[in-house]
């Protein structure tokens, strides 16, 4: 298993609960399912959202932490101030195949905080970021930007082990093999 050393967090801009509902779960479930340490969302509150996700670290393990973040940009700002390394994903930066390499180096010194955007990114987001990084230079979704990035920095995660879990899939190729721990 590979330990982070430096934090791997996640900001989802401008949630919405009746329109991005499945969208920012899903954003919230690929990042703890390939490594991230830490989730935010800023936009409207939702608890239910937070709670969903606890569930699941309840019942699967590991340590991964979700929260409520009222004000992303002040946040943003005094992560780089502590000297965080911000990625803002979008496809109009530098294409990923392009920038892993030296992403990969700035984990092993830097905590990082990569960036996904909603309906419409506010301009401050694309100057404030270190980066501004593309998973490929057309338009698709957050969900799938943080799963390849994420699959980039360490294809690894893939075979973690969430400790503290409730349950754990044997994988079989033919049935369903859930082991109740
Ligand atoms: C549905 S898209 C919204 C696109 C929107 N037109 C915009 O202003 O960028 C939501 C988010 O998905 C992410 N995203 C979509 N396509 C991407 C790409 N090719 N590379 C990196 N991130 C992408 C970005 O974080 C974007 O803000």
């Amino acid at each position: 298993m590979t330990q982070n050393i430096y934090k791997l967090t996640i900001l989802k801009l401008d949630h919405r609960p009746e329109r991005d509902k499945r969208i920012t779960t899903h954003c919230a479930l690929v990042s703890r399912a390939f490594g991230a340490d830490e989730f935010y969302f800023s936009g409207i509150e939702d608890k239910k959202l937070i709670e969903n996700i606890n569930k699941i670290k309840k019942t699967w393990g590991g340590d991964f932490k979700i929260e409520y973040c009222k004000t992303p940009l002040k946040f943003v700002k005094e992560l780089i101030l502590k000297k965080w390394y911000v990625i803002h994903l979008t496809m109009y930066g530098l294409n990923i195949t392009k920038e892993i390499e030296n992403i990969k180096k700035i984990k092993k010194n830097q905590n990082i905080l990569l960036i996904v955007g909603g309906s419409k990114v506010p301009r401050e987001y694309y100057e404030i970021a270190n980066c501004n990084v593309a998973v490929g230079n057309q338009p698709h979704s957050e969900v799938a930007a943080i799963s390849i990035v994420l699959y980039l920095l360490d294809s690894n995660q893939l075979n973690k082990d969430f400790e503290h879990s409730l349950i754990k899939i044997d994988p079989d190729s033919k049935i369903k093999k859930v082991i109740n721990l």
